[in-house]
């Protein structure tokens, strides 16, 4: 459903992504995992259209949508919960989840089934997001890329800085979104968490692919070293 081939991105002078390829099927969830700069949230922006590849391709369902504008990608059913969730944080909970509306695109996604999914926001649907938890905050911000009715989520760190129970309770309703056939590519830094959830998994180091598989395949030791960037070998660090 979703591709992306030979992914280069930078910001100025710095070269955030580097040739990356990754694919996602409906119904599929992938994970990039990564440490602090490796270029995650730029590989998930790229795709939901903001920020400009240098080079590569991106297409959803066979078709390019690299020079589509980000408003045009929702449109199409491709929508992003950005890091640090972004909510208006003076308008209520049922005003944030209404801005996910504004595509107009059709589907079974509405309040109704928001508030299905996290019970606790019905009561709470008029106070303003500000008073809520971070767990809270993120399930909102979910919540509003779901009025969408995404066909492909683009998920950057939902559990940051949320304590564990909440992260579990977050990525619980996981399942239900990927029986809907929603593709879901996330990213995480909570390698544990992600490698949970994901029927696939990418590494990122520097920007480049350093590791991809499926998690069962994967031993510790290979994605340490792919996110750390240990060569394996015998020598000191840095040898080439
Ligand atoms: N808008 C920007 N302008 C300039 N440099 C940027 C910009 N956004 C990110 N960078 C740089 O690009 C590199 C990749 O950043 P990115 O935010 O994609 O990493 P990340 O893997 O999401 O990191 P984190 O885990 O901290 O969220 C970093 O070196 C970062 O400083
Ligand atoms: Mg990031």
């Amino acid at each position: 459903m979703l591709e992306v081939r030979n992914l280069t991105v930078r910001h100025g002078y710095l070269q955030a992504v580097t040739n990356v390829n990754l694919a996602l099927a409906a119904g599929e969830t992938v994970a990039i995992i990564g440490a602090n700069g490796a270029g995650k949230s730029t590989l998930l922006r790229s795709i939901a259209g903001l920020h400009r590849p240098h080079a590569g391709d991106i297409s959803f369902d066979g078709r390019p949508i690299t020079r589509l504008a980000s408003h045009a990608r929702v449109r199409q059913g491709l929508v992003l919960v950005p890091e640090g969730r972004r909510l208006f944080p003076s308008l209520s909970v049922e005003e944030n989840l209404r801005i996910g509306t504004t595509s107009g695109r059709p589907g079974s996604w509405d309040l109704r089934r928001v508030f299905h999914l996290f019970p606790w926001m019905e009561a709470r649907r008029r106070e303003p997001t500000v008073h809520l938890s971070g767990g809270e905050q993120q399930a909102v911000a979910l919540g509003r890329a779901l009025m969408a009715n995404p066909r492909v989520l683009l998920l950057d760190e939902l559990s940051l800085g949320l304590a564990p129970t909440m992260v579990r309770r977050i990525y619980g309703v996981l399942p239900e979104l990927v029986r809907d056939g929603i593709g879901v590519l996330l990213v995480e830094q909570d390698v544990g968490q992600a490698l949970r959830v994901a029927d696939r998994f990418q590494c990122l180091l520097e920007g480049r692919t350093t590791l991809e598989g499926r998690p069962r395949e994967a031993t510790p030791a290979a994605v340490e070293a792919a996110y750390f960037g240990r060569s394996g070998r015998a020598g000191p660090p840095g040898a080439p």
